[in-house]
């Protein structure tokens, strides 16, 4: 079966082996860089990927969730060449553009709720939760910030210390920003309901911060790196209510579950629960970096001029395939086929379930599926399972990747324009792999 995929190879001849470059890279590029895989990419196309050395992968990571529209799709190819021709930066600061204007208008109608919003784009997802933090804290003019186990915010100073997982992300990297505090994130499977979750997070209140000086509650409405585990409806409720109590703002992080990945366009939208501010990155524009806060206008306005953008905030490379991925999310109907997709997986892994006791759980909404392995005898995660989930596969030419607090979790994020007769070769790459583990 390697050899089969491989001889589907079609870039040939490379100047240099894989190998030649993992020597390069390792004397070139600090190790706190870690890099998954040890082959190199040389050009892609919808779901499919060549190595320099003439390998084909099927790409199941997507470039950790930014590719819902896939590698290089024609659209957004055309519609960056475009802007390319046209200009490449003025700063928006200095000189705006109307795609900018008009791709803000287009996130304020797509975003929950049917309240006035306003939207800011930056480039980067954890720059884009840097800024749902400064809104939140000149709007309520309080600094506290409260996130959750397992949540991931980035990796800037304020992007670790809201980040809930310690090891790789917080090691060696001193002490945290001030006023950051974590709750537990709900979770049957762990034994976490969302009424502990809840009696923790008030909690804090007596124990860490007075709750007038909470800002806002930022979490993940599908925790992407943590685990993809979805907030239940009961948890944001509840949330929503604590806030309401106090005055507190609540952020709903969209960066990896946004884009029609979970089987609506917002993972928010599977619910009613007003949210003040939404961050959204990765898939919005394709691979281009481009980021964003999408909120109520009157939260949005609180900060004073000049004190939100950035020099390459909002590129206009960026926003040009920012508008091309919106058309082609609702031209090629794919939040229907983030379903449909989800769907096929889903029953694929469940039927194999019984034959595996390590798959523990096949869960997620639309496309956001993960499956996560379990010792059967202890039930403690058990990440050596999934490590070789994910190796077997991609012997095969299938990449994967894991996540979790423990590692334990195999999640997929696979572009939603995969072809049919693609997506079925690496359910049976995935078989394989989940059965031979
Ligand atoms: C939910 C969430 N928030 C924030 C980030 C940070 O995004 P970036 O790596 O673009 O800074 C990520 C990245 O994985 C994410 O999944």
């Amino acid at each position: 079966m390697l050899n089969t995929v491989r001889a589907h190879a079609e870039t040939t001849t490379p100047d240099a082996t894989n190998a030649d470059w993992e020597a390069r890279r390792k004397a070139a590029t600090p190790r706190g860089v870690g890099v998954l895989e040890g082959f190199y990419a040389a050009r892609a196309l919808n779901s499919e990927l060549w190595d320099i050395e003439g390998n084909r992968y099927i790409d199941f990571a997507g470039g950790i969730a930014v590719l819902n529209t896939g590698h290089c799709h024609p659209r957004v190819v055309a519609a960056v060449t475009q802007q390319l021709s046209q200009f490449t930066h003025t700063a928006y600061q200095v000189i705006p553009y109307t795609s900018y204007v008009s791709l803000a208008e287009k996130i304020n109608a797509r975003a929950p709720g049917s309240h006035a919003k306003k939207t800011i784009l930056v480039t980067t997802g954890v720059e884009a939760v840097e800024n749902a933090v400064k809104i939140a804290r000149a709007a309520t003019g309080r600094s506290g910030i409260i996130a959750f186990d397992g949540a991931f915010h980035g990796r800037t100073l304020l992007g670790m210390a809201l980040t809930g997982k310690v090891v790789p992300y917080k090691v060696g990297f001193g002490a945290m920003p001030a006023d950051i505090f974590h709750a537990p994130f709900p979770n049957e499977l762990h034994d976490v309901s969302v009424e502990d979750a809840l009696k923790h997070l008030r909690r804090l209140f007596k124990s860490d911060i007075d709750p007038k000086r909470v800002a806002a509650f930022i979490y993940e409405p599908v925790q992407g790196e943590g685990g993809f585990y979805e907030a239940p409806e009961a948890f944001i409720r509840g949330l929503r209510e604590i806030a309401d109590e106090h005055g507190i703002l609540l952020i709903a992080d969209e960066i990896q579950c946004g884009f029609g990945r979970t089987g609506t366009f917002f993972a928010s939208e599977r619910h009613t629960i007003p949210i003040d501010l939404m961050t959204f990155a990765k898939s919005i524009a394709a691979g281009l970096p481009l980021s964003g806060v999408v909120g109520r206008a009157e939260i949005m306005d609180a900060s004073e001029p000049g004190g939100l953008g950035g020099t390459y905030a909002g590129n206009p490379l960026s926003v040009a395939a920012a508008h091309a991925v919106l058309d082609i999310i609702d031209e090629e109907h794919l939040v229907e086929r983030a379903n449909i997709l989800g769907g096929r997986l889903q029953a694929r892994l469940k039927s194999i379930q019984g034959d595996v006791p390590a798959l523990a759980e096949v869960r997620g909404p639309g496309s956001m599926v993960a499956a996560e392995f379990l010792n059967p005898v202890t039930h403690e995660p058990d990440a050596a399972a999934a490590k070789r989930v994910q190796n077997l596969a991609l012997e095969r030419g299938l990449v994967l990747l894991t996540c979790g607090s423990y590692g334990n979790i195999i999640r997929f994020l696979y572009p939603l324009t995969i072809q049919d007769a693609v997506f079925a070769e690496a359910l049976d790459i995935l078989e394989h792999a989940v059965r031979h583990a």
